[in-house]
């Protein structure tokens, strides 16, 4: 049933001589919630911008719907962008605001005001027609830059960080309420963010992007456990990383030799040989902690160095060898943990990340 609705082939586009966007490829299924993340400079905004048509690509395409959109100016396109700022303009009022881009299309005063009143409801926003954007929470501010971008009935909805400017406790409400109105509305919608908790929160599919990259798409749970690099793995999440020697690999079971011991994992990467050296990952919350030798494989014995309580999880770090790991508890603290320690980890629970 899922059909392709977005497709960049091969895109690059360069400012002076370095790529912004280094030969992009991705499609967006239909209807989905798809997210770009990345750090700062990744090339999240200058993705967003090549699909809505105000940059064009110096190379490769860009597909909607079918139909090639390199040479399409923005305006033609079947698409509508919510801009990092608000981009409210500050001396129209809501109605104003929302009504601009049907204005632009010249439609009948008659089917502006009914489109604006019923968007403007949607959204959750009825009766702020005349105010202006100062006269407006952050959060309101922003319902209003939405639908400004729906009223037009775009195919494809494009919002580029649009909850930067939001307290974190807003942020988790608007987020919620843009997910909910994407869902009813079933919306093919391209989010950029370089929040990972709110990619994980509301995507359907997440695109990550390194230096102009994508480095891996997949569902937030792939993403998560499933990191195709080290960089994925650091980026999204706490990660403990070892660096080791592969001693035996038969069979998706692999032993890698870190020095202080020797893990055991699954891994079906076929080209894994012994004497590779890689590097594993594994996340806080995976590791087990005990008082006593667990009778495991995979046990490593340490010494906590110190302990943090963050509300759901106590955070350890734990020593052993020359590494400190980094092990999360669910509950409280017990007063003043300190002391050796056992560190079990899950042999599924270990990715190899990177071969070294
Ligand atoms: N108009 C421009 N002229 C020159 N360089 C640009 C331009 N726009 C972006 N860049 C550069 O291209 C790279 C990618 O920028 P982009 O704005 O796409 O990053 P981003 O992932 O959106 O970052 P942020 O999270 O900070 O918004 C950066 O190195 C940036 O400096
Ligand atoms: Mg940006």
């Amino acid at each position: 049933m899922s059909t392709v609705h977005v497709r960049l082939i091969h895109v690059v586009k360069r400012f002076g001589t370095t790529p912004a966007v280094d030969d992009v490829s991705l499609d967006v299924l239909e209807g989905s919630f798809t997210t770009l993340l990345g750090p700062s400079g990744c090339g999240k905004t200058t993705t967003l911008r090549l699909i809505a048509g105000f940059y064009e690509p110096d190379q490769g395409e860009i597909w909607i719907g079918g139909k090639k959109m390199n040479d399409v100016p923005p305006h033609r396109r079947p698409t509508a962008m919510v801009f990092q700022e608000y981009a409210l303009f500050p001396h129209m009022t809501v109605f104003e605001n929302v009504a601009y881009g049907l204005r632009m299309r010249r439609l009948p005063r008659r089917e502006i005001e009914e489109r604006v009143g019923s968007i403007l409801e949607f959204v959750g926003l009825p009766g702020l027609e005349g105010k202006f954007p100062h006269q407006l929470s952050g959060g309101q501010q922003q319902r209003v830059a939405l639908a400004r971008a729906l009223v037009v009935e775009p195919e494809v909805l494009l919002l580029d960080e649009p909850l930067s400017n939001l307290d974190a406790k807003l942020r988790i409400r608007v987020r919620t309420e843009i997910r909910e109105i994407q869902r009813r509305l079933k919306k093919t919608t391209i989010y950029v963010t370089h929040d990972q908790e709110e990619a994980l929160s509301i995507s359907d599919v997440i695109a990550v992007m390194d230096r102009g990259r994508i480095v891996q798409v997949g569902t937030p749970t792939e993403i998560y456990h499933r990191p195709a690099n080290r960089f994925v793995a650091d980026f999204v999440g706490l990660a403990n990383f070892a660096t080791g020697r592969v001693v035996e690999a038969s069979d998706g079971r692999v032993s890698v030799d870190i020095g202080v011991s020797r893990l055991s994992l699954i891994e079906e990467d076929a080209r894994l040989r012994p004497g590779d050296q890689v590097v594993v990952s594994v996340r806080p919350e995976a590791i087990h902690l005990s008082l006593h030798p667990p009778a495991q494989e995979n046990t490593l014995k340490g010494v906590i160095t110190s302990a943090s309580f963050l509300g759901s999880v106590t955070r350890y770090w734990v020593r052993v060898g020359e590494m400190e790991w980094i092990v999360d508890v669910p509950g409280g603290a017990p007063e003043g943990a300190t002391g050796e320690r056992y560190l079990f980890l899950p042999p599924e629970n270990i990715r190899v990340v990177e071969k070294v």
